[in-house]
């Protein structure tokens, strides 16, 4: 009865460090005692504990460190999330997985959420590291029925917003690196976004907003990936509840898709793209059509397109690739 498990938790989390008493829990939410003490025993092999307190009830003092379906509902619950959350232990890729239900005709948005990917994807093709579990890989699937020219700055909103979220929750800084790349202050990489698109016509008919955040790495990371990602709690020097962070994202995400479509991103875009883009001024190299060309990166025009200054004294537009610094 997860339902149930979630308005439990949601009582404890409500409650902080004052006990909660079995019997009120019954009383609250309807319930037999036997149900409550048989829940909270289940909750308990599940990482929960649940301490006697002295004054009467119980106090909640620790927390699975994986994604638990019944807390994270409690906490979606208390941000207000509306878009249904699909939750799976495991999925080859949580875009893929969104691609199948949008075909299959499920009622968008949703979200898919994942524990593990046994197949997550990256831009251009790569891998995407997705075995450990103390991580964030998620999509959120959209029937958005706007032109794709309107998309287009999609992506780049979404991850503006991401820094400036993040930020504000757990007051650490980061950097965008156009076009999706969430960088620490020492340009690792702790977010990457894939976003993808079904077209009917001249409409974008399934639309899939991938992201992958690494919250905490486990201590088996392959040594390639730890030269050029971090994760977010490397980044604040504590350890964080994977649960209360995926729902802020979750909210995150919902809010700034609404935004998106009730075209109230424009005014913010500017104020963010100053404060989080670490690429204008930098001279970098971009590989167009295979070949590389350098240039200094002048800024991005309206539909979000990269310009960059090339040799020759000549501004050109960008629309997807992959950057390197050349001064990093
Ligand atoms: C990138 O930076 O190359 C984009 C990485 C996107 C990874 C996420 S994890 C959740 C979702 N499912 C996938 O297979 N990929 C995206």
């Amino acid at each position: 009865m997860p339902a149930l498990d979630s308005s439990i938790l949601s009582v404890f989390l409500l409650a902080g460090d004052q006990p909660v008493s079995g019997d009120r829990l019954a009383k609250d939410l309807g319930v037999s005692r036997v149900a409550i003490w048989n829940r909270l025993e289940r909750l308990r092999e599940e990482g929960f504990i649940f301490k006697a307190s002295t004054r009467k009830g119980y106090i909640l003092s620790a927390i699975p460190t994986v994604l638990h379906p019944a807390l994270l509902d409690a906490h979606c619950v208390r941000l207000k999330i509306s878009t249904p959350i699909e939750f799976l232990k495991e999925t080859d890729s949580t875009n893929s997985e969104a691609e199948r239900r949008l075909a299959n005709g499920q009622e968008a948005p949703f979200v898919v959420l994942a524990q593990t990917q046994t197949a997550g994807r990256g831009r251009l093709g790569r891998k995407w590291h997705s075995s450990d579990q103390g991580n964030i890989y998620l999509s959120l699937a959209l029937r958005p029925f706007i032109s794709p020219e309107k998309l287009k700055p999609l992506t780049l909103w979404m991850g503006l917003v991401l820094c400036a979220q993040i930020e504000a929750q757990l007051e650490i800084k980061l950097g965008l690196k156009w076009p999706n790349d969430i960088l620490s202050p020492d340009g690792k990489k702790i977010a990457g976004i894939l976003t993808e698109a079904r077209m009917d016509a001249d409409t974008v008919r399934d639309l899939i907003f991938g992201l992958g955040i690494n919250v905490t790495f486990s201590e088996t990371i392959p040594a390639e990936i730890k030269t050029v990602a971090g994760s977010l709690s490397q980044v604040t020097g504590k350890s964080l509840d994977i649960n209360t962070v995926t729902a802020q994202i979750i909210k995150t995400i919902e809010q700034a898709w609404e935004d998106f479509t009730e075209d109230l991103w424009i005014n913010r875009f500017k104020d963010y793209w100053s404060r989080y883009d670490i690429l204008t001024g930098k001279t970098v190299t971009i590989h167009l059509r295979g070949q590389p060309t350098t240039g200094v990166v002048e800024g991005i025009d309206y539909d979000g397109s990269l310009l960059l200054k090339i040799n020759n004294g000549k501004i050109i537009s960008i629309s997807s690739g992959e950057v390197s610094l050349a001064d990093k």
